[in-house]
Formats: C-alpha cells, sequence, structure tokens
C-alpha cells in the first residue's frame, strides 16, 4: 500500500477527479481529503477515504499535525466569486502555502500543485502573475519534491455556471495546441500519478504534456 496523499481543494472539478483517481489507483494510498465543510462534500463512502475538516485560516489550531507523504493541492477561486483580487490571492496563494507548509511541518515530502497555464511571477495580468508567486513560493518550502500542473482551461461538468469558460468551449476548436482546453480528469489523473510516484527536486508539467 502506498503511503498516504491529502488533496486540498478535493471538494472542486479537478479535486474530486483526483479523490476518485487516487482511491482507483493500483498502489491503493491512504486519501485524506481536506473539505471547509464535509458534510457538503457528500463524498462516497471508503474504507481508504477520510474527509477532514479544514479551516484553511487556522491550520495552526488543528489537533495534531497532517502526516502524510504527498499533497495534491487543487485549491482555487475566481475574482468573480471571491469579490476582490484580495479575496481571490487569499485562497489561491495564502490558503495554498499555509496548507503546504502545515504538511511539510508534519513530514510531507512531495507538494503537487494544481497551477495554471501561463503562471509567471514577472507577469502583467493578475491571475498569472498570483500563480507564478504562489508556484515560486511553494518552491522555496524547502519540499524534497515539488511538481506543478499548469493546465489551460478545465473541462468537466461543473455543479454551477461560469460564463468566461462557456463561452471558451464553444470556441475551443479555434484554440491553438498549447492553449486548448484539457480534461479535469486528466489533470487528476497526473497529479494522483504524481504524487504517488517516486519524485525528487522541481518539475512542471505544461497543459500540452497533461494532454
Ligand atoms: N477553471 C479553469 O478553467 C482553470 C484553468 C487552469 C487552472 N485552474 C486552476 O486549477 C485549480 C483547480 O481548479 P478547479 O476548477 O478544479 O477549482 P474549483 O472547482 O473551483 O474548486 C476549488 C476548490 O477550492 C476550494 N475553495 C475555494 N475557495 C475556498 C475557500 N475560501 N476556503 C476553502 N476552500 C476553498 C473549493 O472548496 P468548496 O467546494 O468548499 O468551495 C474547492 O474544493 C485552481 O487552482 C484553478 O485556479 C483552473
Amino acid at each position: 500500500m502506498s503511503s498516504p496523499v491529502a488533496v486540498a481543494g478535493a471538494t472542486g472539478l479537478v479535486g474530486r477527479a483526483c479523490v476518485s483517481a487516487l482511491l482507483g489507483h493500483a498502489g491503493q494510498p491512504r486519501v485524506i481529503a481536506l473539505a471547509r465543510d464535509p458534510a457538503a462534500a457528500a463524498f462516497a463512502p471508503h474504507p481508504r477515504l477520510q474527509v477532514l475538516a479544514t479551516d484553511f485560516d487556522r491550520l495552526g489550531e488543528h489537533p495534531g499535525p497532517l502526516t502524510v507523504d504527498a499533497v495534491v493541492c487543487a485549491l482555487g477561486t475566481t475574482i468573480g466569486k471571491a469579490g476582490s483580487q484580495a479575496a481571490f490571492r487569499r485562497v489561491d496563494v495564502d490558503y495554498v502555502l499555509a496548507i503546504a507548509r502545515h504538511a511539510l511541518a508534519g513530514g510531507a515530502r512531495h507538494f503537487v500543485l494544481v497551477s495554471a497555464l501561463g503562471a509567471d511571477p514577472q507577469s502583467r495580468v493578475f491571475y498569472n502573475r498570483s500563480k507564478g508567486e504562489v508556484e515560486q513560493a511553494v518552491g522555496a518550502l524547502g519540499y524534497a519534491a515539488v511538481t506543478i500542473l499548469r493546465p489551460s482551461l478545465l473541462l468537466g461538468e461543473r455543479g454551477e455556471f461560469r460564463l468566461g469558460e462557456e463561452v471558451a468551449k464553444r470556441f475551443a476548436w479555434l484554440i491553438p495546441g498549447r492553449y486548448a482546453p484539457v480534461q479535469a480528469a486528466a489533470v487528476a489523473a497526473v497529479a494522483a500519478g504524481a504524487a504517488l510516484a517516486p519524485a525528487q527536486g522541481l518539475r512542471v508539467i505544461e497543459s500540452s504534456a497533461i494532454r
């Protein structure tokens, strides 16, 4: 049996698919799904799945460390949902770093971050810059291995309507290769596989490689 893996953002499009991919993996890892509201998360019970109520603002107050070998982080919001750039950064930067630090303190060795195509700390685009900054900060924390996935537009069934994503999907056939949308399930499968594979150092997997 593989070492345990935590999934942050486990209730999202990629996160949920990643929990499924991990539970279906031949390595049979124990999976800890971190959710702010476990009751609303509605995961089907599984003998290797633990759903852990997680307050990302108060990780230091959680009883006991998070003892996993690897973390897949698919946390994220949109500026529209969050309401402001600062509120967006709180989730996509601050919460990501908080869980990365918390798991590292508990002995985790591999952090798998679902970032985004175009992530670049020097970018003039706020979203890309935020993603680039969090990538850079995670890379500097001291993990033995960091794997960064940079998907393009995610395809998959959401419980909510996102206008930008719907428009982009319709015109997906016009989008050139490097920027072409990618199935969330494919991103999740790559993230799960990476979390369970032996790894060392920093690795970046671009969207075209995920597809
Ligand atoms: N959407 C795209 O086309 C796209 C493209 C490229 C990269 N990405 C990136 O890929 C990653 C995964 O995307 P996704 O579409 O799978 O995300 P998603 O479906 O929106 O899920 C986001 C996850 O983050 C959690 N979350 C959001 N705000 C939170 C908060 N304030 N406190 C605690 N948890 C919070 C959500 O929990 P709840 O369920 O409790 O809300 C959910 O588990 C994100 O980092 C995203 O930026 C997305």
